[in-house]
């Protein structure tokens, strides 16, 4: 595609432009002329079977492919962006923290922070006071996440300062996303911020890492699993250790939160889907708390995820290298080309998905036809880098929206016709100031 049609298309809007561009090809893949950088859209879900599993060896997460060096600016070689025996050795020593088993087990104390968290909204709920729909979901998802895979090692106070670090570190790299080829020595509007945002967390993690290697001890949390030798021996230094505790701190948080941070609009645009949620949750929760057992019987909360997570994809871009020259449906792709997957992208094309800006979660009902397509809904992506946290992050999804379902009713004051904001995550661009009643009686059961 020219830079004349691309360039245009994309400032307007980059990620409905992506999407129109993918549905026009028909999924074939697309080189983008955007002047200095050319990347491939590779939209067909049987190309991206390719690139991320099948020949994922050929397709790595590279410098030169420029996407990832402002991100390792932050996390150094940490097991979101590393590549060979450094990721492997992260990936193996992360592992055992996400097997299906262990999630099962952190489901009660996960429900506990849950419960502590909204039982904060009772006070506004009383007073009739709007509370801050994405601020009071983060604090919630960082209360149960610190508690749960951070033993609570970082405090609520520290979770947060850290947060809004990150959204920082995010917000000031763009200029270097946007132009990856001005080198590091000329500055640029952003650096000062992302230095200082860094800066802040090191402070925060950096004496608790220091305070775990002094006293190791055998705790099954993030922090503990990371300061110990890997299971291949190998002996992390504090640089290693630092960026895999940030990159875990990151994904496991600020995903989560984006993606749930869609409901409240879902709830308040769609009547016909928030009635069938709130009988559901009705029915099987009651009075609560939710407990193990009611999440296998909260079907369509798992169905309203799955939409949610097609829609507004958290990781909604895969940037890739080309290690190799390979071929992807006819086009060849040199070594070293970046290749472009986006879930946001495939999952909203109308080359595979009938009506597809619609939020309908029968599309994910257990008696649907199966899709002809794997690649065609992959929110976690796939292959040897498929999301880890991906069962923890359903159980705690359902545990989440379980929860605040079975004790409120949520207005959502001002528009809900609510755009995306294209960040490391995808969160709405709007403040959602949502007002609550009881889901049943007086407030504050
Ligand atoms: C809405 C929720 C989430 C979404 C949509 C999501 C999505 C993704 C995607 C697309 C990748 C692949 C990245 C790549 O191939 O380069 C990934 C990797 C990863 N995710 Fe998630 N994720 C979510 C939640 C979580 C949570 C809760 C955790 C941890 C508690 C987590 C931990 C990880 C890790 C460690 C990786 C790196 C795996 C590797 O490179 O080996 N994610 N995630």
């Amino acid at each position: 595609m020219p830079v004349r049609r691309a360039l245009p298309t994309l400032l307007k809007d980059p990620l409905g432009g992506l999407v129109r561009i993918a549905d026009e090809a028909r999924g074939q893949v697309v080189r983008l002329n955007l002047g200095t950088f050319r990347p491939w859209l590779v939209s067909h879900p049987e190309h991206l079977q390719r690139v991320l599993r099948d020949n994922a060896a050929n397709y790595v997460r590279d410098d030169r492919g420029l996407l990832w060096r402002p991100v390792r600016r932050v996390v150094g070689e940490a097991i979101l962006v590393a590549e060979g025996e450094v990721w492997e050795s992260s990936r193996a020593a992360l592992q055992p923290l996400f097997t299906a088993k262990r999630a099962e087990t952190l489901v009660e104390r996960m429900a506990e922070a849950i419960g502590e968290a909204v039982d904060d909204w009772v006070e506004p709920a009383r007073a009739g006071r709007p509370i801050d729909g994405a601020r009071e979901l983060k604090t919630l998802v960082l209360r149960a996440t610190m508690r749960v895979l951070f033993a609570d090692r970082i405090s609520l106070a520290d979770a947060l300062r850290i947060s809004a670090a990150l959204d920082t570190v995010t917000t000031a790299m763009m200029p270097r996303l946007v132009a990856p080829f001005v080198p590091y020595a000329v500055p640029m509007p952003g650096d000062r911020a992302f230095r200082e945002a860094v800066r802040t967390i090191d402070q925060v993690v950096l004496p608790i890492i220091r305070s775990v290697r002094a006293r190791p001890d055998d705790g099954d949390d993030i922090i503990a699993t990371l300061c110990r030798p890997r299971p291949d021996g190998r002996v992390p230094d504090e640089y290693q250790i630092r960026g895999d505790v940030v990159a875990m701190f990151s994904t496991a948080t600020e995903t989560t939160i984006a993606l749930l941070s869609w409901l409240w609009p879902v709830l308040a645009t769609q009547p016909d889907v928030a009635a069938t949620l709130h009988e559901e949750v009705d029915r099987v929760v009651g009075d609560g708390p939710v407990r193990r057992e009611h999440l296998g019987e909260l079907r369509y909360t798992r169905m309203v995820l799955d939409e949610l997570l097609r829609l507004y994809p958290a990781g909604w871009l895969i940037p890739r290298t080309a290690v190799a020259d390979d071929v992807l449906g006819g086009v060849r792709i040199p070594a070293g080309g970046t290749v472009l997957v986006s879930p946001y992208v495939t999952q909203r094309m109308a080359t595979f998905w009938p009506d597809p800006t619609r939020f309908d979660p029968e599309r994910f009902a257990p008696d649907q036809p199966r899709r002809r397509y794997r690649y065609a809904h992959f929110p976690f992506g796939g292959g040897p880098h498929r999301c880890l946290g991906q069962y923890l992050f359903l159980l705690e999804a359902q545990l989440i929206v379980g929860t605040v379902l079975s004790r409120f009713r949520f207005r959502l004051a001002g528009p809900a016709d609510l755009t995306p904001r294209m960040g490391a995550s995808l969160s709405p661009r709007q403040r959602m100031a949502l007002t609550l009643t009881p889901a049943r009686g007086p407030v504050g059961r």
